[in-house]
């Protein structure tokens, strides 16, 4: 009789192990809000973010500023029980680290505490220099979010690309350099011109994780139900490849057919 070798445990990527992968093969990743989704996308991700685009995507807002921490935290607990092999890195909300280094210690370990996720994400650059600092020392991994930081739509005016003007550079290659000195493992680039994030890639020793940005960056990311087909208005840089949203009409219009003309249920799902 011949005994099968256990199987390996699955072991979750870690910190250093995304870091590692600068200048490597790239770093797939994509948000994720909840267990069953999560499970699938676990499959194929090195990383899953529960975003606080969340807000927006699953809860209507019209920007990101309102989502509260605890959201936050209910999402990152369903997407890590959902979750076996990624890395899961949750958001900081508006309003829960920019005050002082302190506050965003007191969030920043209630997250990892109560959802039990690997790593936080913070946005801004030079700015939240200390904080990053601050949190990295005392055991919190951080990924760095510069370029399109939606917290700021409204100091911005919106959801505006960065970089267009060639003399605001220095500005966000500051940022990144600044981010980076401070401890940040990763740094997500969003929304800024193609040749500034192929510039800021090279120029710093952590992995840049590109949304809207370069394919130079050494990772990607998009939001789930953008790629999915689900948004009827995605970004430009998004590529969709689903069509969820079609499906999901087609199957409920179908389902309320068969309500209203009574072929559903059938013998087949009724208990006899
Ligand atoms: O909240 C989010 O989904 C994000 C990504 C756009 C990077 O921060």
């Amino acid at each position: 009789m011949s005994v099968e070798p256990a199987a390996k445990p699955v072991r979750r990527m870690t910190v250093p192990q995304i870091a590692a992968r600068k200048g490597g093969a790239p770093i797939v990743s994509l948000t994720s809000y909840h267990a069953h989704t999560a499970a699938i996308v676990d499959r194929y991700a090195d990383f899953i973010l529960v975003g606080d685009s969340l807000g927006m995507v699953m809860h209507g807002m019209e920007s990101t500023v309102g989502v509260p921490l605890d959201l936050m935290i209910m999402h990152g607990r369903a997407v890590v029980r959902g979750t076996k092999r990624a890395l899961i890195v949750v958001d900081m909300p508006f309003g829960t680290y920019e005050e002082s280094p302190n506050m965003a210690f007191r969030n920043a370990a209630k997250i990892m505490k109560e959802t039990q996720c690997g790593a936080v994400k913070l946005e801004g650059g030079a700015r939240m220099a200390e904080t990053i600092r601050f949190l990295t020392e005392r055991g919190i991994p951080v990924m760095a979010h510069i370029g399109l930081t939606p917290q700021s739509s409204h100091v911005m005016g919106g959801f505006k690309t960065q970089g267009r003007d060639e003399d605001s550079w220095p500005l966000h290659e500051a940022d990144a350099k600044a981010v980076t000195e401070a401890g940040a493992f990763a740094i997500v680039l969003e929304g800024m011109v193609e040749p500034l994030a192929a510039r800021i890639t090279k120029q710093v020793p952590v992995p840049t994780i590109g949304i809207g940005a370069s394919v130079e960056c050494d990772g990607q990311i998009l939001v789930l139900e953008d790629m999915l087909g689900l948004n009827p208005r995605p970004p430009k840089f998004v590529k969709v490849y689903g069509a969820l949203g079609e499906m999901i009409e087609d199957s409920v219009r179908r389902y309320a057919e068969d309500v209203q003309s009574r072929a559903f249920p059938t013998e087949v799902q009724v208990y006899r």
